[in-house]
């Protein structure tokens, strides 16, 4: 029998943890050929365990990583040195990492130094802006170049790469897992706390909205605050449900300007299902998030985006997210727009979803398979998929 390939998936943030999860399962769902371990840096805590509970995600090893109020450098540091003996003992044949943080960069970095071939999950993104978002985008591009399998979610990623002189063979355009991850969620029973419960009914229309861009905290995330409480003196009927990250810089802000005010109701952050099924529900998505700029579309949601540039074009160039910044006068004027001309918001609220089809894992899975050269290459996914 030929000897399984051994697979070591590493991750640790909230979102990277979503978008694995139906790839480690996928992963295990092949035990005649794939020795699938899982490595999590928890370079965030409550929020990474939150998705593992969710998923029933066991990690082999847990480098605990996050300290409050961490910086890039000690980020770096702790997950360099915590992998290296984890890929001494386990010599995997392949790595795997997701996406764009300091995990994802030095996840790369350790196995690079180690001579173990990388596969990049959501390679291929980008604004090419330097410091925006920051410094995700410059974590894409030397994670692009330390890998040697790139699964790009789209079409858009895919020729990002080919410009940067990657392999085109190497390239496999799969979807991102995401939307994977939005298929089983929707599936599950979930439960709501009877607050938020009470925000939908106590309000005609509900505001979703997150923030942690590290570009953002400070000032613009100050504008962003105030334009929301100017909406909320304006429309009465407007109510604002905001689950907080537990990033300190942003919970500052947030103290000084939403704290007590009347129909906003924040809240820790929400686990996964419940805050899936809130943005189901909510009227509209005002978000600096990545991930969200991927769901909000296929939920049919319109969002607006709190950044200046984008690296997911394609809910842009589809009409159902726009690029607002962070300027007060802007993010009020954008809103009270939705809020008033139903026409806009029809437009906006059409489910597009360019982002993936529900088989992105399976199509990494067997991209990992035919690297090893255990069977074809997987077709590329091709949109336009309508809604979940
Ligand atoms: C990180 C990623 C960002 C990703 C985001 C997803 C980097 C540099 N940034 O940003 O790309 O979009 O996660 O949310 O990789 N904290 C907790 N508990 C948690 C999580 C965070 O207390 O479960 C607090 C800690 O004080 C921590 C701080 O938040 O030091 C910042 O966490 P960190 O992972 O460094 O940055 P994020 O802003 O979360
Ligand atoms: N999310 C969640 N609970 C929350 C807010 C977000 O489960 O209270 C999920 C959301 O559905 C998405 C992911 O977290 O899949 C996005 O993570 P985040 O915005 O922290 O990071 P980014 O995508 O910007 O890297």
């Amino acid at each position: 029998m030929r000897k399984r390939i051994k697979v070591l998936s590493i991750f640790g943030t909230r979102p990277e943890a979503i978008k694995m999860a139906p790839v480690i399962k996928e992963l295990e769902s092949h035990p005649d050929s794939i020795n699938s371990r899982v490595v999590v840096t928890a370079q965030h805590r409550e929020m990474l365990d939150q998705v593992l509970r969710v998923f029933s995600l066991q990690p082999d090893y847990d480098l605990a990583v996050m300290r409050p109020g961490q910086d890039l450098f000690d980020v770096t540091e702790a997950v360099l040195r915590g992998l290296k003996n984890i890929l001494a003992r386990e010599e995997p044949d392949m790595i795997l990492v997701q996406g764009d943080t300091t995990t994802t960069f030095a996840g790369a970095l350790a196995a690079f130094y180690c001579r173990i071939p990388v596969g990049h999950v959501e390679a291929g993104l980008r604004t090419y802006e330097k410091y925006a978002p920051f410094p995700e985008e410059v974590n894409r591009v030397l994670t692009s170049h330390l890998a040697d399998l790139h699964f790009a979610p789209t079409a858009t990623a895919r020729d990002a790469l080919l410009k940067e002189g990657i392999d085109g063979e190497r390239i496999v355009v799969t979807g991102n897992p995401v939307i994977d991850a939005l298929h089983l969620a929707v599936k599950r029973p979930f439960r709501l706390e009877p607050e938020l419960e009470r925000v939908f009914q106590e309000n005609r229309r509900v505001l979703l909205l997150t923030t942690h861009r590290r570009e953002n905290l400070g000032g613009p995330l100050r504008e962003v605050y105030r334009a929301l409480r100017g909406l909320l003196d304006r429309y009465r009927d407007l109510g604002v449900i905001f689950p907080v990250h537990r990033n300190p810089a942003v919970r500052r802000e947030v103290e000084r300007v939403l704290a007590g005010v009347e129909r906003v109701y924040l809240t820790e952050p929400l686990d996964y299902l419940p805050f899936i099924n809130v943005m189901k529900r909510a009227y509209l998505v005002l978000t600096d998030s990545g991930g969200i700029q991927e769901e909000a579309p296929a939920l049919g949601k319109p969002v607006l985006v709190l950044r200046e540039v984008t690296e997911r074009p394609e809910a842009v160039a589809a009409g159902t997210a726009m690029l607002v910044g962070t300027g007060r006068e802007r993010v009020e004027a954008e809103v009270s727009r939705l809020l008033e001309d139903r026409e806009a918001y029809r437009r906006m609220a059409e489910a597009v979803n360019p982002y993936g089809d529900g088989n992105a894992a399976r199509r990494i899975v067997q991209a990992v398979l035919w690297y090893f050269n255990r069977g074809p290459a997987p077709e590329a996914f091709c949109p336009p998929a309508v809604g979940v």
